[in-house]
């Protein structure tokens, strides 16, 4: 693997890879350890480039980067030379001179980590954090590792993934992810509005109704509404949509009792979920976060790793 940039197509093999190393980190991640640090990227510079906001993925990149011994840079976009006109591949060029080794790049733009990529010498690599509504592959391989930590199982498994899937480029990692590890019933729950019409991938069932789609379904994840992606007259009002598709303790009770309950983050409370249900005891959201870490260091130590 030399870049990771989008989970369609990833192989199986590679998927399952990346969720092993990561269980090692796991352990090695508990607080009480007396080695602080693997290794694995001494000497390399990892390059955060976030030219969108971000608190979790950028945040745990960083942790992920140090306790892989890398030289950690965030680049602050706001006040970066951009706003000068530098063009995206001008920067990408003045950082490898720097000698960075490896890019972690979110963008609003579809494809922006493909172009970087496709640009760059064959040594150094890049992570997808997100690219517009396309693609966010660590977002979708902690996801994969929470559900697998939590239930073992994918080809039984069944998962509802609820609210603005359109927008989501969460829900489109997810799906493939899912689907090439062999979970035979994945739901998408929405208004018709915010559900893509071509989702091709076998198996992938449409439900315009939440008490439908939730029906005895082991893993529930909620969406936010993208504002930022949405014309303004296109913006659901908050308390009209959770009426409607907001994940309430009352709609929870209809998937399977022991399911579980994620969201990538950032919540809105009370417009797709309730603060019961997000704090509540099926809940894993905070589990998602911590599992990022161990995440990310498996990306970045197979992607480069001494
Ligand atoms: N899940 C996620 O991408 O969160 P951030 O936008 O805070 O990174």
């Amino acid at each position: 693997l030399t870049h990771l940039l989008t989970l369609e197509g990833l192989p199986k093999l590679t998927i399952e890879q990346i969720l092993d190393t990561a269980n090692q980190f796991v352990s090695f991640n508990n607080p009480s350890r007396e080695v602080k640090k693997l290794p694995l990227l001494r000497g390399k510079s990892v390059f955060n480039l976030f030219f969108e906001n971000s608190t979790r993925t950028r945040t745990t990149f960083e942790i992920a980067g140090n306790r892989l011994s890398a030289d950690v840079i965030n680049l602050d976009i706001q006040t970066s030379s951009t706003s000068k006109g530098e063009s995206l591949l001008d920067t990408i060029d003045n950082l490898v001179a720097m000698q960075a080794d490896i890019f972690v790049v979110r963008h609003k733009t579809t494809g922006a980590s493909e172009q970087i990529a496709r640009h760059l010498p064959s040594y150094v690599h890049v992570i997808n954090a997100g690219d517009g509504t396309n693609q966010h592959p660590t977002q979708g391989l902690l996801d994969l590792f929470t559900m697998r930590h939590f239930k073992k199982d994918f080809t039984k498994l069944k998962v509802a993934i609820v609210g603005d899937v359109i927008h989501s480029r969460v829900a489109k990692s997810n799906i493939y992810g899912l689907a090439t590890l062999g979970c035979q019933d994945i739901r998408v729950i929405g208004p018709k509005s915010l559900i893509p019409s071509d989702l091709d991938l076998q198996g992938v069932r449409v439900f315009h109704s939440l008490e439908e789609g939730l029906k005895g379904v082991d893993v529930v994840m909620t969406l936010r509404i993208q504002k930022e992606r949405m014309e303004v007259g296109q913006v659901p009002k908050g308390e009209e949509f959770f009426r409607q598709w907001g994940l309430t303790p009352e709609r929870l009770a209809l998937a399977d009792k022991g399911a579980i309950v994620m969201h990538p983050g950032p919540m809105n409370r009370g417009v797709e979920i309730a603060s019961e249900v997000a704090d509540g005891p099926q809940s894993v959201i905070l589990k998602q976060v911590t599992f990022g870490i161990a995440v990310r260091m498996a990306v970045m130590s197979i992607v480069a790793g001494n």
